[in-house]
């Protein structure tokens, strides 16, 4: 079973939306389970403090590499196979094949910074995988972890119906989905494209792959090249 564990100084943010729809139903009916740890349990002193000042000065705070060890160590033993992850806008970029191998696998334990880093000894001593959910900069890594399970938990056998399995989808077959219609045939004086009410199975999707073709080529050429 995918088995998540996310350590973070918010864990009321979880399950949040994940604990809703299909990733929800699925997490009631046991198909994949979540843990959200509370880092400050490991924070030190009265204040419980789990960051201090940067090392050479500068603002902001950087998160103590002995207290998200703690953190980690208290949740993952050294024979645990799930991949840990550390949600990080300098990370390498999470994709749609990234979900469907981490959805097949033990699951994930998912460190979610606050502040304005880390200290980078935690994440060499403890092989933390660095993952962005894109180029912008989000307030802490719940929000990206968040992201990261619900697009891997809906990958999880058995969570997805048959009608929605997404082979067809936007990224599987490296080009974005072409356009869907359904009725009414005409709606504010714009009809549904002939082909598709054709009946010609063939015709249908020789448009439906030239579309994708071409939305793909306008808005992302960068996956054109790939
Ligand atoms: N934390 C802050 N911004 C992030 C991003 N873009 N991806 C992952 N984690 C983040």
């Amino acid at each position: 079973m995918f088995a998540a564990t996310v350590l973070t100084l918010f864990p009321a943010m979880f399950p949040g939306p994940v604990g809703q729809s299909l990733a929800g139903e699925a997490l009631a009916r046991g198909l994949w389970s979540l843990d959200a740890r509370d880092i400050r349990d490991h924070g030190l002193g009265r204040h419980r403090a789990v960051d201090d000042t940067p090392a050479g000065g500068g603002p902001g705070m950087v998160m103590r590499a002995d207290v998200l060890a703690a953190s980690l160590d208290a949740v993952v033993s050294p024979e645990d196979p799930r991949p840990r992850l550390m949600m990080s806008p300098r990370g390498r970029p999470f994709t749609q094949a990234q979900a469907r191998q981490w959805a097949l696998g033990p699951g994930l334990v998912i460190l979610c910074p606050r502040f304005e880093g880390v200290d980078e000894r935690v994440i060499e001593a403890r092989t933390l995988i660095e993952v962005s959910i894109g180029d912008y900069v989000l307030s802490g890594g719940e929000i990206a972890a968040l992201v990261v399970l619900d697009a891997c938990v809906r990958l999880i056998p058995g969570v997805m119906g048959k009608e929605e399995s997404g082979a067809d989808e936007s990224f599987e077959n490296g080009l974005l989905e072409y356009p869907h219609y359904t009725r009414p045939r005409e709606w504010e004086g714009r009809a549904i494209p002939d082909v598709l009410l054709s009946g010609d199975h063939a015709k249908i999707a020789a448009w439906r792959r030239a579309e994708a073709e071409r939305i793909t080529h306008e808005r992302r050429p960068d996956l054109t090249e790939r």
